[in-house]
């Protein structure tokens, strides 16, 4: 695959090539390699300003995004809705032009509209990153999703049997299956979708996936199983009976997972609703990957904003000592 090294903004995966999915990967895994060792600091982004704003609330995102811009020694800010003057009704777009005028280089934004780093992006100057907007796209999450696949099943793209991935629940509320449906198909992963039909998109199957309503079906000698959290903050009312009936019907558990291949991956974005789409002892048993989830989360993060910083120009490769 021809990768391609230019990275204007960090939108969502939707408008990405094959080669630059590629391309980010691969310098992750660069920085994954400094991230192993006891300095795990470069001066790659000395001089470089990123601000984390962040309107909703987060864990990994937030953290993981922090620690990499400190670990390429980029001054970072991170600051949040409840602490800036948001509350005082300040405007989105005046916030970020107030930001701007400070002149950092990267700007990174969670939101809960959909399309509001798309906005900002025509707006102002910085390079900016959607860590997450409303219920549309995740792209990072999904960029360590394959990360993460990928350095335990190799590459995703030219394989004889495409790789199967099963993606199990809140599909219709989830921004972290909109990203990974995007970049996974590009890649050339065969994907299967699970859940209620409630919470399965309208014409879903147009975007090159299989959409299955039993979830035995998907996961069916499945390579990868991706568990999503339901996303009751997202829901107008109540698309499932109560939490007890969604775990009988959609959760995993260790009769579910034999149907999978048996050394298939057990991932989830977090945060984990336990006993509900996933059991605890599943979660945290030998299959699971979710913790190194978080992990690799640092180092493609990393690599996002090495890139960025460009500008759209190609970025060299980072030198690993
Ligand atoms: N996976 C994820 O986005 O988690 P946070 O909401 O904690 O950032």
């Amino acid at each position: 695959m021809e990768q391609d090294a230019t990275l204007e903004h960090l939108l969502g995966l939707r408008h990405l090539t094959p080669g630059q999915i590629r391309n980010i990967l691969d310098h992750a895994k660069r920085f994954k390699a400094i991230n192993e060792r006891k300095i795990k600091k470069v001066p790659t982004l000395r001089g470089t300003t990123v601000v984390n704003f962040f309107v909703e609330p987060s864990t990994r995102t937030r953290t993981s995004f922090e620690i990499a811009a400190k670990r390429l020694s980029a001054d970072t800010l991170s600051f949040s809705a409840s602490s800036s003057s948001f509350v005082k009704g300040e405007t989105l777009l005046d916030t970020a032009r107030n930001i701007e005028a400070m002149q950092p280089e990267i700007l990174v934004l969670r939101h809960k509209a959909s399309g509001a780093p798309h906005m900002l992006s025509r707006a102002i100057d910085a390079a900016i990153v959607n860590a997450g907007d409303g219920y549309h796209e995740h792209p990072t999450q999904a960029l360590l999703d394959m990360f993460t696949m990928e350095e335990h099943k190799g590459p995703i793209s030219n394989r004889d049997v495409p790789l199967k991935v099963a993606i199990v629940g809140d599909i219709a509320h989830s921004r972290v299956a909109r990203s990974n449906i995007h970049g996974l198909t590009k890649l050339g992963a065969d994907l299967h979708l699970a859940g209620p039909a409630t919470m399965l998109p309208t014409a879903v199957e147009s975007l090159g996936v299989t959409v299955h309503y039993s979830v035995e079906d998907a996961l069916k000698d499945a390579d990868v199983v991706m568990m999503l959290r339901i996303q009751k903050e997202r829901m107008g009312t109540d698309l499932f009976p109560n939490d007890r009936e969604y775990a009988r019907m959609f959760g995993l558990d260790k009769k579910r997972l034999q149907l999978a291949k048996p050394d298939a991956l057990v991932m989830h974005p977090g945060p984990i609703n336990r006993g509900i789409e996933i059991q605890p002892d599943i979660a945290d048993g030998p299959q699971s990957v979710i913790l190194e989830q978080v992990t690799n989360g640092v180092a493609v993060r990393m690599a996002v904003l090495y890139l960025v910083s460009h500008r759209g120009r190609p970025a060299a490769p980072v030198e690993v000592q």
